[in-house]
């Protein structure tokens, strides 16, 4: 039986970038916060947390820890997906030291929202709208923002007459849907701007998922279960491979192999480590 690794898996550059950042603090010996966790992987909190490192929810609470703390020993790191500017001008007037760690494609998708909507562009945010990315995304907004997660909520967008529209994608958005959903927009008539922001980590593992997936006879996904871009590498898996398993660590994996298998795929979501992805791989290889 061969195990075989998606050529795309794992960490992107956005999230490595964010934890090194958070290990090069770690050292400056801070006290480390991060707004929302850094990451969607519960492992890598968990690391995270056992070092010391804290994770505020909400604006209120970056309010609290200003009165509590002395604010050139603390540091709060922004995490790869991003937040709405409000959170950066809170910082601002609590004096808290901020560290951004976004993502810079999804800072680019920000700044390209905040300048399309002072030009009085009505924005559409093609994602998830409870998803921190996108909620940070349309908290850039200076207008009129819409956010359209499927197909149906697409058939349903309708702009008042003589605007013009922009649109923009989460960048793990399933590339197919994005433009079946400005496909829709299209047919509409309105005067748009569409930028493809879908990222290319996100494409290139959803790519190789979906290759791997169609020659494996059992897939395996790695990844948080709060993380977007795995569930979506598990949604294409599923769709080429009826054996396929979602896990978040080595404990998950009961795998009751079909017989006959010849090929094992892997592949791991882009906050997953590679610690893991090397532990679940070396696991398939022993026991099966
Ligand atoms: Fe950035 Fe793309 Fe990763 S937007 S956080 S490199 S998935």
């Amino acid at each position: 039986m061969e195990v075989k690794l998606a050529e795309y898996a794992g960490f992107c550059f956005g999230v490595k970038r964010a934890l090194d950042t958070v290990y090069e603090q770690i050292k400056n010996g801070k006290n480390i916060y991060t707004y929302g966790p850094i990451v969607h992987n519960e492992e890598v909190i968990r690391e995270l947390t056992e070092k010391g490192v804290r994770i505020l929810e909400t604006k209120e609470a970056l309010v609290e820890l200003a009165k509590e703390t002395n604010s050139r020993e603390t540091s709060v790191i922004i995490r790869a997906h991003g937040v709405p500017e409000e959170i950066y001008h809170i910082l601002e007037q609590e004096h808290l030291e901020c560290i951004d760690a976004t993502c810079p494609f999804v800072a680019r998708i920000q700044k390209k929202v905040e300048e399309e909507s002072r030009a009085g562009k009505h924005i559409v945010v093609i994602g998830n709208a409870v998803h921190p990315e996108v909620e940070g995304i349309v908290g850039w907004c200076k207008g009129p923002v819409t956010v359209l997660g499927d197909l149906a909520e697409a058939q349903e967008f309708e702009l008042p007459e003589g605007g013009e529209i922009c649109v923009v994608a989460q960048t793990t958005f399933n590339y197919k849907k994005f433009y079946n959903i400005v496909e829709i927009l299209g047919k509409k008539g309105y005067n748009s701007t569409v930028a493809n922001t879908i990222c290319n980590a996100t494409e290139e593992r959803q790519r190789s998922a979906r290759k791997l997936a169609s020659e494996a006879d059992v897939m395996i996904v790695i990844g948080g279960k709060h993380s977007s871009n795995t569930r979506k590498l598990y949604e294409i898996c599923g769709e080429e491979c009826a054996h396929t398993y979602f896990i978040q660590t080595l404990d998950d994996l009961r795998l009751e192999l079909p017989k006959a298998v010849r090929l094992v795929g892997i592949t791991a979501g882009a906050s997953t480590p590679n610690k893991l992805i090397e532990e679940v791989q070396n696991y398939v290889r022993i026991n099966f």
